[in-house]
């Protein structure tokens, strides 16, 4: 076993001194990660006094300006080559991330009252998750997961991180999230620790929890971690904001686990990939719940973790993101595109519940993001996919035997009707 820095043990020490059960989640490579005072440390030491010549920056300058070529600057010549082609700071630009704080402050009343840190920017949610999993899992550790989910989870906590995933039905037999199947799953761990992955607006079906389920689902957790277990609880918020149900709460789960219990530990998964369309920048943020003296310690640990891996995010991407939310017509632009996929969302409902199509699917309920799933009850989802595909050029996926997701986030609501007519089809003609 290699020894610790001490760098790793100051920071260990810090973790522990203003958090113990955050410490006790740690994974190993958790404890023995640090972020060295190398060259970062002594760039930004030149950054302020070297006034003459700072050769520190492993970057080339010209005329004072930072070189490039011409030919990609053409392409983006709004925006200063500072902004474009220098390197970004390890946890994202310090203006991107405040912007992002409020905007999280601001579509979260919940959060008015909490401390809440800094979003750290990452190359995307999966890179967010992939940081987390290196900071918290170790191998056997176990988290819970309903059991559909954004496969990605699979990858990164079971195949990577090697977690032992426990599941339990997303739904209750009256097709609402699963209270008790969750409680239940909680109530069987056995160990002092435990990861918990929870994503509403949901990835496959579009289901999004009441306030009364996200408070049911809050006793669960407290319940479980009065019995001394220290608990991660991970928030998917890929699709926040794209809520289209009254009924449904229009806020993040995460502002109801905030200090909810010592013992519990939230951490927000967000990102510019969904909420502001920009899928292909690969920006996303990871917020905590901490109290303000934890956070330089777990920022150390996940400056160590992301200068190991991608060394930063793309600094364009940033920009943009950035640029954009700054805009006058920002909140006008999102709103527009919003009101676009509420509409289809609506047109959706109508159209998949109908009862010409009743004994064909069951539709699972669906409130908010990008998808519908279909409970097929006849015929071989698989099948049904690959007639849609290859005889009418239709693409959806088959994510077991019996379900069939459909993104009607990329149809336009004209075509709907269309698409589910040729569906219904598919499936009577197996
Ligand atoms: C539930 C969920 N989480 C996260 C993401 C986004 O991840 P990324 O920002 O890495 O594209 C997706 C994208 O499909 C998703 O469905």
């Amino acid at each position: 076993m290699q020894d610790l820095n001490p760098l790793a043990i100051e920071l260990n020490e810090q973790i522990r001194a203003a958090s113990p059960e955050v410490y006790t989640l740690l994974s190993e490579l958790g404890k023995r990660i640090y972020f060295p005072k190398g060259i970062l440390s002594q760039s930004a030491e030149a950054n302020e006094k070297a006034d003459r010549f700072n050769a520190t920056r492993a970057v080339a300058l010209k005329d004072n300006e930072i070189m490039h070529l011409g030919v990609s600057r053409q392409l983006v010549s709004e925006l200063s080559p500072e902004t474009i082609y220098n390197y970004a700071s390890v946890l994202g630009d310090t203006e991107l991330r405040q912007a992002w704080k409020t905007h999280l402050q601001k579509a979260n009343p919940l959060l008015a009252e909490t401390t809440l840190s800094l979003p750290i920017v990452t190359s995307g949610m999966t890179h967010g998750f992939s940081l987390i999993a290196a900071l918290f899992v170790n191998r056997d550790d176990t988290l819970v997961l309903p059991d559909k989910i954004w496969g990605n989870y699979r990858l990164i906590f079971q195949t990577k991180a090697g977690a032992n995933i426990q599941t339990y039905p997303l739904f209750s037999t009256d097709k609402h999230f699963n209270i008790s199947g969750f409680r239940k799953t909680l109530s069987e761990t056995t160990t002092d620790k435990l990861l918990i992955l929870l994503n509403f607006p949901h990835n496959p079906t579009g289901y999004a929890i009441t306030r009364t389920e996200a408070q049911k689902i809050i006793e669960g957790i407290v319940a479980c971690a009065d019995t001394g277990c220290c608990i991660l609880v991970m928030v998917d918020d890929a699709y926040a904001g794209l809520w289209y149900d009254a009924e449904v709460m229009q806020e993040s789960l995460f502002g109801m686990l905030v200090g909810c219990h010592p013992n519990v530990v939230p951490v927000k998964i967000d990102g510019a990939t969904k909420e502001e369309y920009a899928w292909g920048l690969r920006v996303g943020f990871l917020t905590f719940g901490f109290p303000e003296k934890l956070m330089p310690a777990i920022e150390g640990k996940l400056s160590g973790l992301i200068r190991a891996n991608t060394s930063g995010v793309a600094k364009i991407s940033q920009t943009l993101v950035l640029e954009a939310m700054k805009a006058p017509d920002y909140a006008e632009q999102k709103q527009l595109n919003y009101e676009i996929l509420r509409a289809r969302a609506v047109k959706v409902k109508q159209v998949t519940t109908d009862a010409r199509y009743a004994n064909l699917w069951e539709v699972y309920p669906s409130h908010a993001g990008y998808f519908i799933c279909l409970c097929l009850k006849s015929g071989n989802a698989e099948k049904v996919r690959q007639t849609l595909l290859n005889e009418y050029g239709i693409g959806t996926i088959a994510l077991s035997n019996t379900e069939l997701r459909v993104a009607y986030s990329c149809l336009e609501e004209a075509d709907i009707e269309d698409v589910f007519s040729v569906i219904a089809q598919v499936i009577q003609s197996q």
